[in-house]
């Protein structure tokens, strides 16, 4: 086994399929994951995550209209410091677990960091990813107390202890949603295989981490900082403008 002590012994994907059809029009001639977030494309913002975090392998996973757009945006990944950046195109939208599947082959039995594509945070990864890799195996979620969790999957607790994950549920466990990032060993891709399709239609990555969960495999973090969901509505894309546009005017008061 491998001797893993920091972000460069571990490959990073960032899920960027999907038809963006909640901020239509504004998806109609371009990709969501393209889409201005104050003064970048929203795709940046979990590329520089990743890169930040140390990672130097990173796929993207794109689909929907306009996917050839990714690379000529984005390029061989040089820019962010990574060493190696490739592309895989995800034909249908069968949902985020799905888009994981596809990139097996890639991650080749090492571990892996997934962020969605229209994911955004304040600040950085590398505690979350110092303890993940102190981890013998399983996985890591990270978690944030939101004011609308029906909106996202959902914890339940026991005391400090997860019980469940539910997906959007109508009466939620709790506040506690679960942040478009995670962090899998290679199991993964073996509980892929085994999920059905939910009664949307989807692979879902919540039942991916109720698999890790059934065998006592996944642990949590509270994430420090704010979280942004830039994708779910016009209205969260507007809020996720506004709190990057504060962060980058704190970072650079001479803007
Ligand atoms: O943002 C966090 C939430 O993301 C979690 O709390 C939920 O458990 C999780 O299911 C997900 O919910 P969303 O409804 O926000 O997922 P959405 O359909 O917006 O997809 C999020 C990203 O995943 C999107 O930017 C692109 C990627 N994706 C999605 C689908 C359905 C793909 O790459 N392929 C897909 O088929």
């Amino acid at each position: 086994m491998k001797n893993m002590t920091n972000g460069e012994d571990v490959k990073g994907v960032i899920l960027a399929g999907g038809l963006g059809s909640r901020l239509y029009p504004l998806t109609k001639i371009t990709n969501k994951h393209l889409l201005p977030v104050y003064h970048k494309p929203m795709v940046y913002f979990p590329v520089e995550l990743l890169a930040d975090a140390g990672i130097k392998d990173l796929m993207i996973v794109c689909g929907g209209n306009h996917a050839g757009e990714f690379m000529r945006l984005l390029c061989n990944g040089k820019d962010f410091g990574l060493n190696y950046l490739t592309y895989c195109y995800q034909e249908s939208e069968g949902g985020i677990a799905h888009a994981l599947s596809l990139t097996r082959e890639f991650v080749d039995g090492d571990k892996v960091v997934v962020v969605l594509g229209d994911n955004i945070l304040e600040k950085g990864l590398h505690s979350y990813l110092t303890r993940f890799l102190a981890q013998e195996k399983g996985a890591r979620i990270l978690l944030k107390e939101v004011q609308n969790p029906s909106d996202y999957g959902v914890v339940g607790f026991d005391k400090n202890k997860i019980t469940k994950i539910v997906e959007k549920p109508g009466v939620p466990p709790s506040k506690y949603a679960v942040t478009g990032i995670y962090f899998y060993d290679s199991l993964v891709f073996d509980f892929i295989e085994s999920l059905k399709p939910s009664e949307r239609g989807e692979l879902e990555i919540t039942d991916v981490n109720n698999a890790y969960l059934q065998r006592g495999l996944l642990e949590y973090d509270i994430l420090d900082g704010w979280w942004a969901d830039a994708g779910s509505s016009i209205e969260n894309y507007y809020r996720t403008i506004c709190k990057v546009r504060e962060k980058h005017l704190r970072d650079n008061p001479a803007d």
